[in-house]
């Protein structure tokens, strides 16, 4: 493909379709190399659009066999078919069209449209998939009634699924079935699937509040029928959420959910019958970790929520694609909260904001939640759409409250039901129901950029009167030279100097204007602000905060995301200093309140998960946000040094949790038991420190490794050995493989611990992993598991000085972008912020992505990414 065939998309060239489809007829004679499809589609002309002589149905890497229309055959002159779709010219006002094409399941690498995993069919339509099954208008404002036949070979695929009721089963010649699926609810072609193989399943019921009795399933490879329980109960514990918090019940007889190893996301609404990444259903204790067990609970409560937020209600067009995401993630950041830990999850939320996405909105890839353009919309399926999405509507719930903001869910589902509709249509309907004005809050969804607040405080003493200046400045993003100020919700508390006993409560500010003060009267003494508690919107915070009020606030902020907060800021303020320290060629010297304060909050363990968090250091891929100009190697050293100086100072302390967390009895995957362990393991990464790693702390991490008593001790044991140069490493290392070379995200997990690992062999290591018969460029699991990992996680590692890291991963990237450019385009995230580097490391990268945009025939995927950072 040349450059000039990549079409940009505009959201303001939207128009409705001049057709609109009643019911698709689809059949499906599955066989892996030549499947037959033969779509019968009812068309009829759209009232609501512009008359129009001809018709364009979307298809791709389609073979046509034949076509008819309302059972006659058509003449050459009446249709076209070009590579992306087939044109026909004066269509009738009404008609039924009847396409027969082929397609190659087993060729399809790319894993969009219906292609084969570990042998079984599947289908993957979201965004514009269905278009590489049959011709049809694969949009998301034209709804249809679905009706799917499915005809297979009976040994090859017992089991055959689709979309809503079981209507017909039943034998045919040749050993082959077939069955007969209706949904009942018109949707997109997007929410289309088809799964066909031999599977097992384990089922279970749901009654509903309204009485109805409700039939689930989890179908797997017959080897992982042991691990579906905990997905499973996951499952019903969404759904009653659901009805509880939002009043939604579920509306079809049955709900399927399967697993495939081979899937390019986390996992796919289709209605009534998701299609997952087994990484996000399988589990049992030996095999799965406590992080593995939140990520199932949360992506299961994700795809059944859309039922609502994305099915019920869907998006008129792709630019609206935070309408169904931004909400959804928003829905199960709610429920993963209410079924663990708060503030944890909180915490957990705000880290991808300010690792990833703050960074995504400080660089060439920058764009509003809702796009104004895009070339390929599978890039545009990112943490700003997803992340900073969930955040706009969690502002939403913080200004209009608990209740407004329910009323307006209400309103949102019962007014858009069965519609098509954008972002502007669920703010309105928010409005409506809380009688508030939100039309400066609607440009949270056409700025891009994270806007910075800019905090001053006076204390007046005689008058005992506290006063906050506070300005708003979002920088310039690609296309958005000017922003307007933004509409910013600010909880805030003025802490006293005994915050048990007064001050403490909170308030709302609701910023409108690019510079607001407040003024607060009749304090008892200079109070200790907390700030932006709860992270009640997604800003930057600029505010000089002493380390005694840092201190402070980490022990005492009566806000639990905020004490972490304290802890992170201050964590950020002592590893920039040690930074600028090195950066002199000076010896560094790690503060000494700092340790202390640190030794404080580790004696207070009886919140075990966020003591765990306040003891994680900043990555540095949110420190690099924070420098001017960035050297990988000195950033590395200083947050070792700032590790290790904790380390020697508090090993005691270190050391005494340990194995207070570590005695406490049976196994168990309660928040509880999750959270002692995640205290341990921090404990121990911090014992096993590069460079001051003693005996007896190897002796500690070789014992947790051999008792083998669950994966999450088993991986942070082997997490911790990692970073070591020495043999017990490498025996590990084989002795794990050697255990989990059959468990698929065992394997996974054994890929990506290697590609983090600090040692400065670890690009040779991860290029002769990819010669290991584990390892495969067509399974993205495993891609991200060790390509991914290298690239986007070891930050040191990737941006060696020797520019090796940057030329392995455009190599990588061309190479796949032959088999999946959807995963090829999304290794690319790391070498966006390339500007920021260092100028040695900034044009070798920059070199790179020169060399990849020079090649011929490059997708439109990769194309586009790489174009916006050189531009
Ligand atoms: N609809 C998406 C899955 C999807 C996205 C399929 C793009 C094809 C193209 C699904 O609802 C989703 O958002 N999945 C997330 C997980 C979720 C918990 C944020 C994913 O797959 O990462
Ligand atoms: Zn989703």
């Amino acid at each position: 493909m040349k450059k000039t065939d990549h079409r940009t998309v505009y959201r303001k060239d939207y128009r409705p379709s001049s057709y609109l489809i009643s019911t698709i007829h689809l059949l499906f004679r599955l066989s892996p190399e030549k499947t037959t499809v033969v779509a019968t589609t009812e068309f009829y002309r759209n009232a609501a659009a512009g008359k129009c002589n001809r018709l364009s149905l979307d298809g791709e890497f389609l073979k046509l066999i034949d076509i008819t229309m309302d059972a006659a055959s058509l003449d050459d002159e009446m249709f076209a078919v070009s590579a992306k779709d087939l044109t026909l010219y004066n269509p009738p006002e009404k008609f039924t069209l009847k396409v027969t094409t082929e397609i190659n399941p087993q060729s399809n690498t790319a894993l969009s449209g219906l292609y084969r995993s570990g042998g079984n069919y599947c289908s993957q339509c979201e965004a514009e998939g269905y278009r590489r099954i049959t011709y049809s208008l694969d949009r998301p404002d034209v709804l249809a009634s679905f009706t799917t036949r499915i005809e297979a070979d009976r040994d090859e695929c017992p089991v055959m699924l689709s979309n809503g009721n079981l209507m017909e089963q039943g034998r045919l010649e040749n050993n082959r079935h077939y069955t007969s699926w209706h949904d009942p609810h018109p949707k997109p072609s997007y929410l289309f699937a088809l799964v066909a193989g031999d599977l097992s399943s384990i089922q279970d019921h749901f009654l509903t509040q309204s009485g109805k009795e409700i039939l689930l399933q989890v179908f797997v490879e017959l080897k992982n029928i042991e691990k579906c329980e905990f997905a499973m109960a996951s499952l019903k514990k969404a759904m009653r959420w659901d009805e509880e918090q939002y009043g939604r019940e579920y509306d079809l007889d049955n709900y399927m959910i399967v697993a495939v190893d081979d899937f390019n996301m986390g996992a796919m609404e289709n209605k009534g019958l998701n299609i997952f990444n087994s990484k996000y259903v399988l589990a049992s204790p030996e095999s799965a970790t406590d992080q593995d067990y939140t990520g199932i609970e949360g992506v299961i409560a994700h795809e059944y929520f859309h039922n609502w937020s994305g099915n019920r209600v869907t998006c008129r067009d792709w630019f609206q694609l935070s309408l169904k995401e931004g909400l959804t993630v928003f829905r199960d950041q709610q429920f993963s909260a209410a079924m663990n830990s708060r503030a944890v999850q909180r915490i957990h939320d705000v880290n991808i904001l300010r690792n990833s996405q703050f960074r995504e909105d400080a660089g060439p890839m920058a764009h509003p939640v809702r796009p104004d353009s895009y070339v390929e919309i599978n890039n545009f399926y990112t943490v700003t759409v997803y992340n900073k999405g969930a955040e706009v509507v969690r502002m939403l719930h913080t200004i209009l409250g608990k209740k407004k903001f329910r009323q307006g869910m209400d309103l949102y589902f019962c007014r858009y039901d069965g519609k098509a509709v954008t972002c502007d249509d669920f703010v309105d309907a928010m409005a409506e129901a809380s009688g508030l004005n939100l039309e400066q809050f609607k440009l949270w969804y056409s700025q891009s950029g994270t806007p910075v607040l800019e905090v001053t405080e006076e204390w007046n003493e005689d008058k005992k009167e506290y006063s906050l200046k506070i300005t708003q400045k979002c920088d310039p993003t690609p296309g958005q030279q000017d922003k307007m100020p933004f509409h910013i919700p600010v909880e805030i508390a003025l802490l006293q100097s005994q915050p048990e006993h007064d001050g403490g409560e909170s308030h709302l500010l609701e910023l409108r204007d690019r510079e607001q003060e407040y003024i607060f009267p009749g304090l008892r003494e200079k109070p200790v602000l907390s700030f932006l508690r709860n992270f009640t919107a997604p800003v930057q915070v600029k505010i000089a905060q002493s380390r005694e009020e840092l201190c402070f606030r980490m022990a005492h902020d009566n806000d639990l995301f905020n004490r972490w907060d304290a802890a992170f800021q201050l964590s950020v303020q002592i590893i920039r200093e040690t930074y600028d320290i090195l950066s002199r060629e000076e010896k560094p010297c790690v503060n000494k309140r700092y340790m202390d304060a640190f030794s404080i909050c580790l004696r207070d363990y009886t919140d075990a998960a966020l003591t765990a968090q306040a003891l994680t250091l900043p990555t540095e891929s949110y420190l690099v946000q924070q420098l001017e100009v960035v050297e990988p190697e000195v950033l590395h050293r200083a947050v070792n040094e700032v590790k290790k100086s904790l380390a020697v100072h508090l090993r005691e302390d270190f050391r005494k949790i340990y194995t207070v967390c570590k005695g406490t009895g049976e196994y168990s995957i309660s928040p509880l038991a999750m959270g002692r362990r995640s205290l341990k393991n921090r404990c121990l990464a911090f014992l096993m420190t590069p460079d001051v790693a003693d005996q007896e702390s190897i002796r500690t991490c070789l014992e947790q490794y051999q008792r083998q008593e669950n994966m999450t001790d088993v991986i942070a044991a082997l997490s911790a050995l990692s970073h070591l140069d020495c043999s017990e490493r490498e025996d590990a290392f084989s002795d794990f493989y050697n255990k989990w070379r059959d468990d698929s995200l065992v394997v996974d997990k054994w890929l990506s611990l290697q590609a983090l690992s600090s040692l400065p062999g670890t690009l040779k290591n991860v290029r002769k992993l990819m010669n290991h018969q584990s390892f495969s460029l067509e399974n993205p699991n495993k891609v991200r598991s060790l390509i991914g990992s290298f690239c986007s996680l070891n930050h040191a590692r990737f941006h060696d000085h020797s520019g090796d890291g940057y030329k392995f991963l455009a190599e990588q990237v061309l190479q796949l972008d032959r088999i999946n450019p959807q995963i090829a385009a999304r290794l690319l995230t790391p070498l966006s912020s390339y500007r920021r580097y260092t100028p040695r490391l900034k044009v070798m990268m920059e070199e790179e992505l020169q060399a990849i945009i020079s090649h011929e025939g490059l997708s439109a995927d990769v194309y586009e990414i790489v174009e916006r950072c050189l531009d």
